[in-house]
């Protein structure tokens, strides 16, 4: 026992040495007495210089971390010399990039296989930069209650039934209980570009009818479901704000509300900041195969996925669609709009979770027409415009006896 104090003082004591020897050294460092006040401040660069991607979502994401780092800020010479040995973009060392709604033409000879590209690849990169469409159908008022639930739900202009059939079942706007449950649908602009046919005064008739429709002037496509996500999150913070509760999700999905607004009832309010729930995919990254929809060449995106909740629907905290909206202004947009979303909660430093209720691969073909099956569900995909109707009815049956 002694020996062992003995050795733990004497360690003490060289210890104490060293940090006495360290300190003279410092003190004594600087020869020259007038600048040992001074930071010393390097004359060349310390850290490394960083290597430019060669994938162009990539490139572009460097270029924006650069503008936004507030260390780097400081320094903006070396901001505008690196920005210009990683690209000619019309992106300005102070963060704002000159709009870009006109073609950028620069992609063609940044994308290395451009040429070579599926359409749909051309098109998205061409207008990579633009974030802002004119609203054409708008609705400001819708939350003037203050919704403690808003459901938005990504259709498309021919989709009468799909919206029709969600305002008769899960998505009945109104009171659930003591709480406000508001549902609005998502629209671009479906064009003759992509022979759709000129549905425009039948939508407008719907909007008058049902005041649920918010629509902007960009092409509905599906590589431009990343605008219709930043659109909304905009919306959301200009119209919305007070929302305490947002569900996004598809047009072929059930939801069962009343499971979401009980679990919602039932959380504690430090958690239920920062809820993002869904079905979570993990360790995930591009699908490098040319005959899949959600095929990525290499030229655009390398690198793993961060955790992303499914597009089909996930369940978010109103303030953190706020702060959405503002990471979202700092991660260039992807082509696939849940792993856009998945992006920007990443730079949020936040993880969505996996919640066993969100069923995007439907469940078990056996269950499908059993009404209990749905009680303790929040999502299943997919189901028609009429299995919508049935099953809610199925919810709202007050013989309905599960145990
Ligand atoms: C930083 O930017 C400002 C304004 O753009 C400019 O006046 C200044 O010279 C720049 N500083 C350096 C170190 O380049
Ligand atoms: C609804 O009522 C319950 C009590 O029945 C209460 O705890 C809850 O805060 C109310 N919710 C809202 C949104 O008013
Ligand atoms: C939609 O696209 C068509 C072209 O296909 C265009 O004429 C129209 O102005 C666009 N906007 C709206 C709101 O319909
Ligand atoms: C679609 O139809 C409406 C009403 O008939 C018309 O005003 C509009 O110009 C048409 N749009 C296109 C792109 O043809
Ligand atoms: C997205 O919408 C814009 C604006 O309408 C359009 O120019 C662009 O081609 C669309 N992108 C895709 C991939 O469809
Ligand atoms: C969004 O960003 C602005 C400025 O960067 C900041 O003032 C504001 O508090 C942020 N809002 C949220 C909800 O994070």
């Amino acid at each position: 026992m002694k020996k062992v104090k003995v050795k733990v003082v004497g360690i003490m004591m060289m210890v104490n040495f060293f940090i006495y020897i360290v300190v003279e050294v410092s003190r004594s460092g600087g020869q020259d007495k007038s600048s040992s006040s001074k930071v010393h401040i390097p004359a060349k660069r310390f850290w490394k210089k960083p290597v430019p991607f060669d994938a162009y979502w990539n490139r572009e994401q460097q270029t924006l971390d650069y503008i936004h780092n507030p260390i780097l800020a400081v320094l903006n010479g070396s901001i505008s010399s690196f920005l210009d040995s990683v690209s000619s973009t019309t992106t300005t060392a102070n963060g704002s990039s000159l709009n870009g709604c006109d073609p950028d033409i620069s992609v063609t000879t940044q994308v290395k296989d451009y040429n070579s590209l599926p359409e749909r690849f051309k098109d998205f990169l061409l207008y990579m930069k633009c974030r802002t469409y004119p609203m054409v159908v708008n609705q400001p008022h819708k939350c003037k209650d203050h919704p403690f639930l808003l459901l938005a739900v990504k259709s498309l202009a021919p989709h009468f039934d799909r919206r029709q059939a969600i305002r008769e079942s899960w998505g009945k706007a109104g009171k659930l209980g003591n709480m406000t449950v508001t549902t609005v649908f998502l629209l671009g602009n479906a064009t003759a570009v992509d022979h759709f046919p000129n549905l425009s005064k039948m939508l407008e008739y719907e909007s008058k009818m049902y005041g649920d429709i918010l629509m902007w002037d960009y092409r509905d496509s599906f590589f431009n479901l990343t605008i219709k996500e930043v659109l909304f999150l905009q919306w959301v913070n200009e119209y919305c704000s007070k929302a305490q509760f947002v569900f996004k999700g598809d047009d072929d999905v059930f939801v069962n509300t009343y499971r979401i607004l009980e679990y919602l009832k039932g959380l504690q309010h430090p958690k239920s900041k920062d809820l993002f729930i869904g079905d979570v995919i993990t360790n995930a990254g591009p699908h490098r195969d040319k005959k899949l929809k959600y095929f990525i060449p290499e030229s655009i995106f390398v690198g793993p996925y961060p955790p992303y909740a499914g597009g089909g629907g996930f369940l978010y905290s109103g303030s953190l669609a706020l702060r959405l909206y503002n990471m979202s202004q700092q991660v260039s947009l992807y082509p696939i709009d849940d792993v856009y979303t998945g992006m920007c909660l990443k730079k949020l430093g936040l993880v969505p979770e996996k919640h066993k209720g969100f069923r995007t691969f439907d469940i078990e073909e056996k269950y499908r027409n059993n009404p209990c099956a749905y009680k303790g569900l929040m999502l299943v995909h997919s189901r028609t415009p009429q299995e919508m109707i049935k099953i809610w009815s199925w919810l709202n049956d007050p013989e309905l006896n599960c145990q």
